[in-house]
């Protein structure tokens, strides 16, 4: 269960199903997720947090795979969920997510999207600055509401992968920032204004990191504010909220923490920061952590093109517009022969994708078999930020999205065809006439 293996044919299997077979049935490229092993991230966030014996909130990050199925999955393993759009928040509630178990957030959420979390009934709007404080005051008050806040700080925490700096962060498009006063100001005017409960703080120090001291440094600076505001304002701290960010294992030379270790080490900071009656509601935010791994992506192998003595480059049948994070990040993938596990590898190729640009290359080097036209691959590792960043570039069609459950395929998201690529387009008439 929730794992991939080699079956007889030495074929890749994924969820107890042969993907040369969910290739044949669906097409490719195309998106599977292993429901189990999304299942299992969840459950091991949800337990390293009872074992800390705090309590807490574990809120699944949608910006990294949103689908009316996740949601489903997320709802019934019961997580939050963060959205940070009107359309991720009209996901959620379409899949019948619980309204008061979503935060929202955004450094730009325009009015309408204010009102329609208002009138959702959902649990916390994660203020971002001053406008957002009063437009949403406003609009709660207007509508006899009293909208829950946490506020966004910037902590002057800045993650990068494998190390942290103390000062980057602050100069950030998101949030208020802590270094200048802001944040306290902030809840001074959430403690005057109508129509808002300010729950407490979050902060958001970065993504795919992989040691702990950028969340025990954050932590502290939240209980030095925790502090100041009580003496301030008397104001207590209910909620404190870390973000997201841990990392996962892409590649070999990855070293993430595991789950444990993170939410061990956010705890001790935690318990050593506050006094027993005091301590907040812990709420974490992982996207990645929860589905990334659990993604593969199958592409069929096309066009094969050997520059003698330079390099030899397979085509597949997708590219930056099902994965944009190469181009984008230079992120790196692992990739396997679907359809031939158990060859050794015997050349280093480079996989490029389909589309116009030299920039669409999605892995340089990579050592496979010999490589034929007609061959699957199996990029891994795909299972967040890809999806959600898919585009239309080119105008190709958005892969499908399958889930891969003991034995059984589902697919959650449908193959983009030709006619969704057009339904938006109008021809004005003057165009249709001759001659204009
Ligand atoms: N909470 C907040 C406020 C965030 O901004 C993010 C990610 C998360 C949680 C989830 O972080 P995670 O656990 O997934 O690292 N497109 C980029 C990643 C952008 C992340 C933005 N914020 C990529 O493909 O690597």
């Amino acid at each position: 269960r929730g794992t991939s293996q080699f079956n007889d044919q030495g074929h890749l299997e994924i969820g107890g199903c042969d993907t040369v077979e969910l290739a044949e049935q669906f097409g490719t490229p195309l998106y599977i997720m292993d429901e189990w092993m999304i299942r299992q991230r969840m459950r091991e966030y949800m337990q390293a947090f009872q074992k800390t014996g705090l309590a807490f909130q574990v809120a699944y990050a949608s910006k990294a795979f949103s689908t009316l199925a996740m949601c489903r999955l997320v709802a019934e393993e019961g997580l939050h969920l963060d959205v940070v759009s009107d359309g991720e928040l009209f996901t959620a509630l379409k899949a019948g997510f619980p309204a008061e178990r979503i935060y929202f957030h955004g450094n730009n959420k325009t009015r309408e999207e204010l009102e329609m979390g208002l009138d959702a009934g959902i649990g916390w709007f994660v203020v971002d600055n001053f406008n957002e404080l009063s437009m949403l005051s406003s609009l709660a008050y207007k509508k006899g509401l009293t909208a829950r806040v946490l506020l966004r700080t910037t902590p002057g925490v800045e993650a990068h992968t494998h190390t942290y700096i103390q000062t980057g962060q602050e100069d950030s498009k998101f949030g208020f920032n802590l270094a200048s006063g802001q944040v306290h100001k902030a809840v001074e005017r959430c403690l005057q204004y109508k129509g808002l409960k300010v729950d407490g703080f979050h902060c958001h120090i970065g993504s795919q990191i992989f040691e702990t001291d950028g969340f025990r440094l954050a932590v502290q600076k939240l209980v030095t504010l925790s502090e100041e505001c009580r003496n301030l304002f008397g104001f207590q701290t209910r909620i404190l909220n870390l973000g997201g960010g841990f990392g996962i294992r892409y590649n070999e030379e990855d070293r993430p923490m595991s789950v444990d270790q993170y939410i061990f080490a956010i705890a001790e900071e935690i318990r050593s920061g506050f006094s027993e009656k005091d301590i907040p509601q812990v709420v974490v935010e992982p996207g990645r952590s929860i589905v990334g791994e659990a993604g593969t992506t199958l592409y069929r192998v096309g066009t094969i093109k050997q520059i003698p003595g330079v390099r030899k480059y397979i085509s597949v049948d997708g590219g930056m517009n099902d994965n944009p994070r190469p181009a984008l990040y230079r992120a790196s993938y692992e990739a396997i022969l679907a359809n031939r596990t158990s060859e050794q590898p015997e050349e280093t190729v480079s996989v490029a994708g389909k589309l116009c640009e030299s920039g669409d290359m999605l892995i340089w080097d990579i050592d496979l078999p010999h490589v034929k036209s007609g061959d699957l691959l199996a990029v891994t590792c795909t299972g967040a930020y890809n999806y959600s960043m898919a585009n239309n570039y080119n105008r190709l069609r958005r892969p499908a999205v399958v889930f891969v459950r003991d034995g059984y395929s589902d697919v959650v998201v449908r193959r983009e065809s030709m006619e969704d690529l057009i339904k938006n387009d109008r021809i004005p008439n003057r165009l249709l006439t001759p001659n204009g």
